[in-house]
């Protein structure tokens, strides 16, 4: 479904991708992990359309995305919850998540998906007409997440969606992909928070200074020592 081969980006002289190729397939959870300044952001953005390559590709469904601008990116099916999650704080909860669904597509199922997203969180339910900025910062995350499930992708992105939550909302912000990983929905997760990450996790990506230094099944990352060693420490995190 997704592929990525070869790609380098550079921002100004800073190489941040440096050949790296990676697939998700339909269905699948696929994490990855890579500590600060790995280039793990640049990667979504790339993929997003939002930054170009300097060299390789990104292929959805054998389509070259190189040349398709963000918003058909998303048309076709690939929803981003990027770092920080840029939500409109002086509108509401339901207002944010309806921008979603502004493409034609999406309006179609509009009502749909925001049953949806209120069956994932029933916390928003109770919010929708609170704006945005009266939200704990977990809340917000969950709009975010929303918002990009109302423009009905066939692949979420999230980066790093566990960043500055109560550990409590954590929980509930990674429960609530599994959930949309079985609706039939693949998800590519950047996540800091590693033994969380691999235990929802088909498969991972560990990114190191713009290369993927290991891959493979969730459980053989578990036990690599590499990975043991580099992300989960003498006492876990
Ligand atoms: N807009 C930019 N201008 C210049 N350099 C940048 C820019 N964005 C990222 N970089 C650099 O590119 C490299 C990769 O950054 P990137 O943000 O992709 O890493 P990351 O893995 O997402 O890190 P983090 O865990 O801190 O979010 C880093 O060296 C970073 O300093
Ligand atoms: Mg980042």
């Amino acid at each position: 479904m997704l592929e990525v081969q070869g790609l380098e980006v550079a921002h100004g002289d800073v190489r941040a991708l440096d050949g790296v190729s990676l697939t998700v397939g339909a269905g699948e959870i696929v994490a990855l992990l890579g500590p600060n300044g790995a280039g793990k952001s640049t990667l979504l953005l790339t993929i997003a359309g939002l930054l170009r390559p300097r060299a390789g590709r990104v292929t959805w469904d054998g389509e070259d995305l190189r040349r398709v601008s963000p918003h058909l990116v998303v048309e076709r099916g690939l929803a981003m919850v990027p770092e920080g999650r840029r939500l409109f704080g002086s509108m509401t909860v339901e207002e944010n998540l309806a921008l979603g669904a502004f493409a034609p597509r999406a309006r179609a199922a509009r009502e749909r998906s925001l049953e949806r997203v209120y069956a994932l969180f029933p916390a928003l339910r109770e919010r929708r007409r609170q704006v945005v900025r009266s939200l704990s910062g977990g809340q917000q995350q969950m709009v975010a997440v929303g918002r990009a499930m109302m423009t009905n992708p066939r692949l979420l992105m999230l980066d790093e969606p566990s960043l500055g939550i109560a550990p409590r909302l954590v929980d509930a912000i990674l429960d609530s992909l599994v959930d949309i990983n079985r609706g039939g929905v693949a998800v590519f997760l950047v996540e800091q928070n590693v033994r969380a990450a691999l235990a929802l996790a088909h498969r991972a990506y560990v990114l190191e200074q713009g290369r993927i230094a290991a891959h493979g099944p969730a459980a053989d990352l578990l036990e690599d020592p590499h990975v043991r060693q580099a992300y989960l420490g003498p006492f876990g995190r």
